[in-house]
């Protein structure tokens, strides 16, 4: 393991301010997404929609690192460039979803399990040979009554960091995802309780499994009421809870936090993370930002659906999200940003 190259490449992809993009929908998840909005689920629909994120002018003011997805690793854009040597040649590291999705959790109804271990460092060393220098995996852990278990936590906090030791080996920085759900009605502390007890498994089992924390990233979900609860928290509430259990969890070599969007609209999850960053500046020992897809696509997508005349105008779209979400992790943002008309050079 080459220590140094994992703590520099932890470090470019966080460093001024900015945060990661999720592009890494699986091809089935890409699809529905298309469909809600009526876009042909087709190889060259979907193509065309990374050429177009990808090559978002300004792109790289916000964006320190891009999340892949297999199909998307091999891809090029219309003039013949492969993704990855745009994304490199604008200074933005290139990373890869390698999980194979979530699976039934055998004698355990209503969780999942995360697969992908067999074969991954094979993979993991196909992909660094394309100019990958991060991965990302994720677990889902659904809350509800009984659940999450302590099977259900023990055991994708183990795969996590066997995957987070091999992507090491091969000199990839793991980006690691233990994502609590939104959906149901539990309360804002409920999900504190399953959040803390889900942070501390994992760092347990990284620590088992002597992952570097200082060459992993860290990528949780915000700490949330259900989206059926009847109370809804706000927003400086969520931050603190938020922040609080992270603070409590995750060691402070860790090089950075940076949170998925988990179905919040854009500009709560903006809006969230701002305060945190606000209301926690001088405390936090690791950079805490963004790694979001939904958060930054999705408005651009409902602008785009497909059509080429509307590319420049979804580029904008998102953009202003990405500027928004930098400004957030710098706790810079505020809702008057969302009224901005953003000018993108050449667009
Ligand atoms: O694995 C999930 C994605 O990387 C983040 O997606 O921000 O839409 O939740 P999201």
């Amino acid at each position: 393991m080459n220590t140094h190259e994992l703590v520099d490449t932890a470090r470019q992809m966080l460093a001024n301010g900015k945060g990661l993009l999720a592009m890494d929908e699986s091809t089935p998840t890409c699809n529905e997404r298309f469909a809600a909005v009526g876009i042909e689920p087709t190889e060259a629909a979907r193509r065309g929609w990374r050429e177009l994120i990808i090559t978002t002018p300004g792109l790289a003011e916000s964006i320190g690192g891009v999340i892949l997805y297999d199909e998307t690793i091999y891809q090029r854009c219309t003039d013949g460039r492969p993704f990855v040597q745009v994304l490199t040649d604008a200074g933005i590291v290139v990373g890869i979803k390698v999980d194979t999705g979530a699976k039934a959790l055998a004698g355990h109804n209503g969780e999942k399990i995360t697969e992908g271990l067999d074969g991954l460092r094979e993979r993991l060393q196909g992909y660094a040979a394309l100019g990958a220098r991060f991965a990302k995996w994720r677990a889902v852990i659904s809350m509800g009554a009984g659940l999450p278990s302590p099977a259900c936590i023990t055991a994708n906090a183990h795969a996590l960091a066997r995957y987070a030791a091999l992507c090491q080996e091969v000199g990839l920085v793991p980006v690691v995802e233990p994502e609590v759900l939104m959906s149901g009605d539990h309360s804002l502390q409920r999900c504190a309780e399953v959040s803390a007890l889900v942070l501390h498994e994992v760092f347990e089992q990284l620590h088992v499994q002597d992952v570097l924390l200082e060459g992993m990233v860290l990528k949780p979900s915000m700490l949330l009421p259900g989206l059926n609860c009847s109370h809804q928290d706000n927003i400086d509430e969520v931050a603190d809870t938020t922040v609080t259990a992270l603070l409590r969890a995750v060691p402070a070599a860790v090089a950075g936090i940076a949170f998925l969007s988990g179905g919040q609209s854009a500009e709560l999850a903006t809006a969230r993370l701002n305060a945190m960053n606000r209301r926690f500046k001088s405390r936090l020992p690791w950079a805490l930002t963004f790694s979001f897809a939904r958060a930054i696509q999705q408005a651009a997508l409902d602008i785009w659906r497909g059509e080429p005349g509307k590319v420049k105008q979804a580029q904008r779209a998102l953009q202003h999200r990405a500027t928004c979400n930098r400004a957030a992790r710098l706790g810079d943002y505020s809702a008057a940003m969302e009224n901005l008309a953003i000018p993108i050079s050449g667009v």
